[in-house]
């Protein structure tokens, strides 16, 4: 059985009052939420504020993104031990808005994958296919190029630490929610992707969230689906009680 995993990617949002005020709001709210993993990921500026204010809850810290690199000469990266140093837990690595403003290619994110896990970090690891990608018919091999390349050299041990959020691009920020059944067939391909690589147990092992346009009102007959194990959600996270609604559709 697959704990869902329930995530918040508040992207380049919240200055420290607003993003504290969030959490601090979330934490009663969820108290309660049995038999799911929740987990916030704020800007870098926020995450000790916001980690004091999760402190003693049910509610892990993440980050947004971290270099492959522990410290030297790279202006304006951070690393996973800074992370760790904040308070993170986990980190998302490969979000498809990294892809494309910041062209981080499939070898980087593996490179930023496999430091984050040597450093202690857990990994919410994104793919999915952008719109021209999927009307023309190029969705599956796209997939199959994200999870081959940028999972490539994980152990069976690693995978303890990592989950894949598959995020249609189409879906992001549009209001356009992949349907349950184009959840679960794009679910159902990439845990076959992962079989075929990496063996049955970890395929039945790793979850796979969902994001795109999650809501308290379609959270529910999406996790419904076998092989959705949980969501990262963007703008439905920024406000505790839309947040705390999707949870409470998972439990
Ligand atoms: P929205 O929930 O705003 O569509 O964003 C999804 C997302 O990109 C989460 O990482």
């Amino acid at each position: 059985m697959r704990t869902p995993l329930i995530a918040a990617n508040w992207k380049m949002n919240k200055l420290v009052d607003d993003a504290v005020a969030t959490a601090g709001a979330l934490k009663p709210l969820v108290a309660d939420a049995a038999g799911v993993e929740i987990v916030v990921c704020p800007v870098f500026t926020v995450l000790q504020a916001v980690g004091k204010a999760l402190a003693g809850s049910n509610v892990a810290l993440g980050a947004q993104n971290c270099y492959t690199k522990e410290s030297g000469a790279f202006t304006g990266e951070i690393s996973p031990q800074m992370l760790k140093d904040a308070g993170c837990t986990w980190v998302i690595i490969g979000h498809s808005e990294r892809r494309q403003y910041f062209k981080e290619s499939d070898a980087l994110l593996n490179e930023k994958l496999h430091f984050a896990l040597k450093s202690g970090l857990k990994v919410m690891f994104c793919i999915g296919e952008t719109l021209d990608e999927r009307q023309g018919g190029s969705m599956n091999d796209v997939l199959r190029r994200q999870v081959n390349e940028g999972l490539k050299g994980l152990s069976e041990t690693d995978f303890a630490n990592v989950a894949v959020a598959y995020e249609p691009v189409w879906a992001i920020g549009t209001g356009v929610t992949a349907t349950p059944e184009q959840a679960e067939e794009a679910h159902a391909f990439v845990r076959g992707l992962v079989e075929a690589q990496f063996g049955k147990n970890v395929a039945e092992g790793l979850r796979i969230q969902y994001g795109g346009s999650v809501k308290p009102d379609n959270a529910a007959e999406l996790i419904a689906k076998p092989n959705v194990d949980g969501f990262l959600v963007g703008g439905a996270s920024l406000k505790a009680d839309s947040f705390a609604g999707i949870i409470k559709a998972v439990c």
